[in-house]
C-alpha cells in the first residue's frame, strides 16, 4: 500500500477493482492523483511542482490549515500542507452500509516546534476514500487536545486543482447570485450576476455560503466535476492566468489554462472549537460524462 513517490516521499495508493486510483503523499497527506477507470488523471498537477519540503507540492489537494491564505499570522495556507503526516494503523471503520471502500487514515499532531508557531494542541484525521463509482472522499476531523483549557480558531480549505481541457471553454455552476470577497480587490465584498461563471483572466475570488454542490462542465472533454461539501460553507476560485503564472516558480507558464482550483473552505466564519471538541469538514469530488452542449 506504501510506496516511495517522487524524490522518494512515501505516498499510498488506493484501486479500486474498476480500474479508478489515488495517491496521497505522506507529505501534506496532499492527494496528488485521482484517477478514473478509463486511467485518465482528473487532477492538475504541475510539471514544475516541487516535491522537496518545505515547498507544498503544486497541484492536487493541499490542506490549508490551521489558516487560509496570508488572513493570519502564520504561513500562507496554514503549515499542514508542508508537514510530514502519519498514516493511523488501525484507524475506526466506517459506519455500517459502507463497507465496499477503499480508504486511508492519515494523522497530523503538531510537533514542539508548530506549537511555538501555533500554541495549540490538536488531532487532524484526514480520510481518503476512493468511493465504489470512483467518487472521491476527503473527510477532515480535527479535534482540541488543549489540556490548558483554551479553545482556538482556525480556517480551512481543500485547495483542489481540477485538471480541464481549456479553462475559456469552462462553466462553473452553483456560484451564481453569491456574495463574494474579491482578493483581487483588497477583498471587498461584491454580488456576483446571474450566469454561470466562466474565466477570461485571473479570478482569486471567496465565494461565501454556497450551495453544498457545485459543478464545473467541461464541454471539450465531455466531462462534469460535481463538488458536494459537509461543513464547509465557503467556496474559493482560483486562476493564476498568464502574468501570474509567470511569477510562479513551481508552475509552468501556460498551465493556468488547463487548471482551475475551486476550494471547499470554511474561511468567513473561523471555526473555533473548545478542548474536546472536533469538528468535521467533508468534501466528496465526482467525474461524470456530460451530455452538456454550450448554447445547444
Ligand atoms: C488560493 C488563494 O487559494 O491559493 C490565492 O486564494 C493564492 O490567493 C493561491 O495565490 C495559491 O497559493 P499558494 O500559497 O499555494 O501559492
Amino acid at each position: 500500500q506504501i510506496c516511495k513517490g517522487i524524490n522518494g516521499l512515501d505516498k499510498v495508493v488506493l484501486r479500486d477493482v474498476r480500474g479508478s486510483s489515488v495517491e496521497v503523499y505522506l507529505y501534506g497527506a496532499h492527494v496528488t492523483s485521482w484517477k478514473n477507470e478509463h486511467g485518465e488523471e482528473l487532477l492538475f498537477v504541475s510539471s514544475k511542482a516541487i516535491f522537496k519540503p518545505p515547498k507544498a507540492i503544486r497541484g492536487g489537494i493541499p490542506i490549508c490549515f490551521p489558516q487560509f491564505s496570508n488572513l493570519g499570522p502564520l504561513e500562507a495556507h496554514g503549515f499542514a500542507r508542508n508537514r510530514f503526516w502519519i498514516i493511523d494503523p488501525s484507524p475506526p471503520p466506517f459506519p455500517v452500509n459502507s463497507s465496499n471502500k477503499t480508504y486511508v487514515d492519515l494523522l497530523l499532531k503538531p510537533t514542539e516546534d508548530d506549537m511555538k508557531i501555533w500554541p495549540h494542541s490538536f488531532e487532524f484525521r484526514l480520510r481518503v476514500t476512493l468511493g465504489p463509482a470512483g467518487d472521491l472522499m476527503l473527510t477532515s476531523r480535527i479535534r482540541n487536545t488543549n489540556s490548558d483549557g483554551k479553545p482556538f480558531t482556525f480556517t480551512f480549505a481543500y485547495h483542489t486543482y481540477f485538471s480541464v481541457s481549456d479553462i475559456s471553454e469552462i462553466r462553473v455552476e452553483g456560484l451564481e447570485t453569491l456574495d463574494y470577497l474579491d482578493n483581487l480587490q483588497s477583498r471587498q465584498r461584491f454580488t456576483e450576476q446571474g450566469d454561470a461563471i466562466t474565466f477570461e483572466s485571473e479570478v482569486d475570488k471567496i465565494y461565501l455560503s454556497t450551495p453544498t454542490k457545485i459543478a464545473i462542465l467541461d464541454h471539450e472533454k465531455k466531462r462534469t466535476f460535481v463538488i458536494r461539501k459537509d461543513g464547509l460553507p465557503d467556496a474559493v476560485v482560483w486562476n493564476p492566468w498568464d502574468k501570474k503564472a509567470k511569477s510562479m516558480a513551481d508552475f509552468g507558464d501556460d498551465e493556468y489554462k488547463h487548471m482551475l482550483c475551486i476550494e471547499a473552505a470554511a474561511i468567513e466564519k473561523p471555526i473555533t472549537l473548545k478542548p474536546g471538541e472536533e469538528w468535521r469538514g467533508r468534501q466528496e469530488l465526482s467525474a461524470v460524462p456530460s451530455s452538456y452542449c454550450s448554447g445547444q
